[in-house]
């Protein structure tokens, strides 16, 4: 199963980064994490799907990201190409393979000051959509579970960027949630300068939990500017490798 993976596309800026055709060859599955578009304009988002339509042929799963206004959502989801999950999930078979895929924008530690000027409810809806992913995130019968997000999971991927952006441009909340749901992989975007991956371990605090550690959870940042290509990852009975 190949999965391809990206996000802050931003409409035409760097969408000659997209031209690798050999990067689609085979893919079963591509995941979008947000600013498909740039200022939420509806012209370059469609231009963007002509360009990922003329790639591949890909079931295209995709979140919105910042640069998608909310009263706008409804028309991107009218273009029926691509399945938009707002604090969703859907499970796909391909292959005979059961992927269940949890979508949403994410949260922010601190909304950013235009969102806690304008926003007044941004704090209990980011609290809100923490909760709502946690239902979401069961296994149920699917053979991998995957979590899609705009914003990160975790500041562990931001680094490269500014400290004290962090808590503006995710929320570590989901942290402990990922360890209890366990995820097979979690993919985000909007850190451009963040760090492409990592693997997310529990704490170990006493000796005899050494013993008891899991698998850690892969996390990928797969913002476009940053990895300039998307990102292929090959899920194989139960594992995943980075292709
Ligand atoms: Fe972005
Ligand atoms: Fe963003």
């Amino acid at each position: 199963m190949k999965i391809g993976a990206v996000g802050d596309l931003h409409g035409k800026k760097y969408i000659e980064l997209l031209d690798n055709k050999l990067e689609y060859a085979g893919l079963d599955l591509l995941l979008l994490a947000g600013d498909i578009t740039e200022n939420n304009s509806v012209e370059e988002f469609d231009l963007v799907l002509d360009k990922l339509r003329g790639m591949t042929d890909a079931k295209l799963v995709a979140v919105f990201g910042n640069e998608e206004y909310e009263e706008t959502h409804a028309e991107y989801e009218k273009r029926g190409e691509i399945t938009f999950l707002n604090d969703d999930a859907t499970t796909l078979e391909i292959r005979g393979v059961k992927i269940k895929i949890v979508g949403t924008t994410g949260s922010l530690d601190r909304p950013t000051w235009w969102q806690r000027t304008n926003l007044p409810d941004i704090w209990k809806k980011y609290q809100q959509r923490i909760e709502k992913v946690s239902q979401l995130l069961t296994r149920d019968d699917s053979d991998f579970l995957i979590l899609l997000m705009h914003y990160a999971p975790t500041y562990k991927t931001l680094s490269g960027e500014k400290p004290e952006r962090y808590p503006e441009m995710a929320s570590e909340k989901y942290e402990p949630i990922l360890m209890e749901k366990r995820p097979d992989l979690v993919f985000h975007a909007h850190a451009h300068k963040g760090t492409k991956s990592v693997m997310l371990r529990k704490e170990q605090r006493r000796l005899d939990e050494i013993e008891k550690e899991l698998n850690p959870i892969p996390i990928y940042n797969v913002s476009l500017p940053l990895n300039k290509s998307i990102t292929i990852v090959e899920l194989q009975e139960g594992k995943h490798a980075q292709g």
